[in-house]
């Protein structure tokens, strides 16, 4: 999706104009989100290729995500689903058979990860099953966290004046056409609340269940004093990001609320000590742990934390209700999406005056 972010905001106009629609009209935030999602994936209609795979994108089809947590008897009970995932592994399989994957204009991403498995003996048809789940894992998320902060954040005021004074200190803009570059690496540390806001709105809008067997007795235990567990092997454990991001004990009584300040660090003007930040640090998991800690974790930060400090500063959002934003319960264990019909009304996306010539890049 980095390669998304620069697409929309500037290198291509044809996509600007197509991400804000001629008078900038969107039946509510989601609808340019899920743009970007299909840009990122399947479309390649809009002056650009698809970001991740590159211009021999295989064609894509929908309705595969229940098969991602469904494995019993999946050709019959989720039958539709079944076909288009077979689908879509035979059409990687042809990409990767044909090597399109290391054609010049594919994401590093897709290439490496291809290159590296490659390098572990693994053949195309292996491959292509395997990379089936990346077309859901690298963009669904991003996508839906991208969403709520943007919700949350436009629908605050006083937040967003505060946001927007942090990122313009730390946008150079500059040159005669007038060129705005969000240093996307080191971003953080100059953005801090902006960081922190977003990291609320994943607190609150991951719903991961990380799920492992336990393949020998094992104790765990919470610490001196704290009671211990005996984890039994060939035990399923499950690990639900939303009971434990929504837990009291560590997030505070105002545990369901949206604190864009939660994460600041006293220095930066936040509330919580250094020890309360030490704990929620380790009790905040959309990510999961272990061994199959998420790997693009990082990177969906950087790509995430640029593209709203971009949308703050050069663009507005008239129009959001957030009497009308409402999130869902995610069935599949996925980063939860609003309720249909609830995702904060008809919105429209404009740049900002004084902002209207601005052609945005990203410094890595
Ligand atoms: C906000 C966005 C994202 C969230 C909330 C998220 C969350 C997760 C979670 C919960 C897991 C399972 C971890 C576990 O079982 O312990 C996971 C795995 C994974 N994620 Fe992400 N992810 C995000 C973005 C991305 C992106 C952008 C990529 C790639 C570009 C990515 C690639 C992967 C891969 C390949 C795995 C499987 C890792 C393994 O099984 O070893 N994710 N992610």
């Amino acid at each position: 999706m980095v390669d998304a972010i620069a697409l929309i905001f500037g290198v291509h106009q044809t996509t600007v104009d197509k991400l804000l629609g001629r008078d900038g009209m969107h039946p509510s935030i989601m609808a340019p989100m899920e743009y970007v999602f299909k840009l990122t994936l399947v479309d390649n209609d809009a002056g650009g290729i698809p970001a991740l795979w590159g211009e021999h994108n295989p064609e894509f089809d929908d309705n595969v995500t229940p098969l991602m947590m469904l494995g019993v008897l999946p050709s019959v009970l989720a039958r539709r689903a079944y076909r288009a995932r077979t689908r879509i592994a035979a059409a990687l399989e042809r990409y990767f058979s044909a090597r399109h994957d290391g054609a010049a204009g594919v994401s590093a991403f897709v290439r490496e990860r291809s290159r590296l498995l490659r390098s572990y003996g693994v053949d195309d048809g292996e491959l292509a099953r395997n990379e089936t789940a990346i077309t859901l894992v690298a963009t669904s998320n991003a996508v839906a966290t991208l969403f709520w902060c943007l919700a949350e954040l436009f629908a605050r005021p006083d937040l967003l004046r505060d946001v927007r004074a942090e990122v313009a200190r730390a946008v150079a803009v500059q040159g005669e056409g007038r060129r705005a570059t969000v240093p996307a690496a080191g971003l953080e540390a100059r953005v801090p609340l902006l960081a922190s806001a977003y990291r609320e709105a994943i607190r609150l809008a991951s719903q991961s269940v990380a799920s492992r067997r336990v393949l020998r007795d094992t104790v765990v235990s919470a610490g001196a004093g704290g009671p211990s567990y005996l984890l039994r092997a060939g035990t399923d454990v499950f690990l639900p990001a939303k009971q434990v991001h929504r837990d009291r004990a560590v997030w505070g009584a105002d545990a369901e609320r949206f604190d864009a300040r939660r994460f600041l660090a006293r220095a930066h003007g936040g509330g919580a000590s250094d020890d309360v930040l030490r704990l929620r640090r380790a009790a905040f998991v959309p990510f999961g742990g272990g061994k199959h800690l998420c790997p693009g974790r990082h990177f969906v930060f950087v790509e995430n934390l640029a593209t709203m400090a971009a949308l703050a500063l050069g663009f507005e959002l008239d129009g959001l209700d957030a009497a009308r934003l409402q999130m869902a319960e995610s069935r599949r264990g996925e980063t939860a999406k609003p309720v249909p019909g609830m995702a904060g009304g008809p919105v429209v996306l404009r740049r900002r005056k004084g902002w209207e010539d601005v052609v945005w890049e990203f410094s890595w």
